[in-house]
């Protein structure tokens, strides 16, 4: 067929998220080895309905964004915020524009809405947020696997 499969991911319905809010998911994704490894990301809904995503990893120190108070945001809501150290980066960019990792970025996730849920694009999740009871009815060939934290 020669074009390459996109994997789509329902991740949450895009009302679950206010305007102007932001929310974490802690997934698991395949690396380029074959191997599972964790995957958080954030993904934000900008006031005039915009949806971005983020991996929810500090470029300065790899730790959540949220860390500690669990915000994402400066307290004038105008920026992301480490909890850590306090870099803060633009919302529609990523870019680090104060702090430690200074002119860094998040790494950008590719979301779409379809339907009334986000969607996550062109990654290979093998298991959700969910807890375990959750996938009572879910598609047998779907692999799931628990990660320890
Ligand atoms: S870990 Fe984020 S600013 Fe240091």
């Amino acid at each position: 067929m020669g074009s390459e499969e996109v994997d789509v991911f329902v991740i949450c319905a895009s009302d679950e998220i206010e305007r102007g809010g932001a929310k974490a998911f802690s997934l698991s994704r395949i690396d380029a080895s074959g191997e599972a490894r964790p995957f958080p990301i954030v993904v934000l809904r900008s006031h005039d309905n915009v949806y971005l995503g983020y991996v929810n990893a500090c470029p300065h120190d790899g730790v959540w964004l949220n860390i500690g108070s669990g915000d994402f945001f400066t307290k004038d809501r105008a920026f992301l915020k480490c909890g850590r150290h306090g870099a803060t980066f633009e919302i529609d960019s990523g870019l680090c524009i104060g702090g430690p990792c200074n002119g860094k970025s998040l790494e950008p996730i590719a979301l779409a809405v379809v339907d009334g849920e986000v969607c996550l694009c062109g990654e290979r999740l093998v298991e959700d947020d969910r807890p375990p009871g959750a996938f009572e009815d879910h598609d047998e060939t779907m692999e799931i696997m628990i990660h320890p934290d």
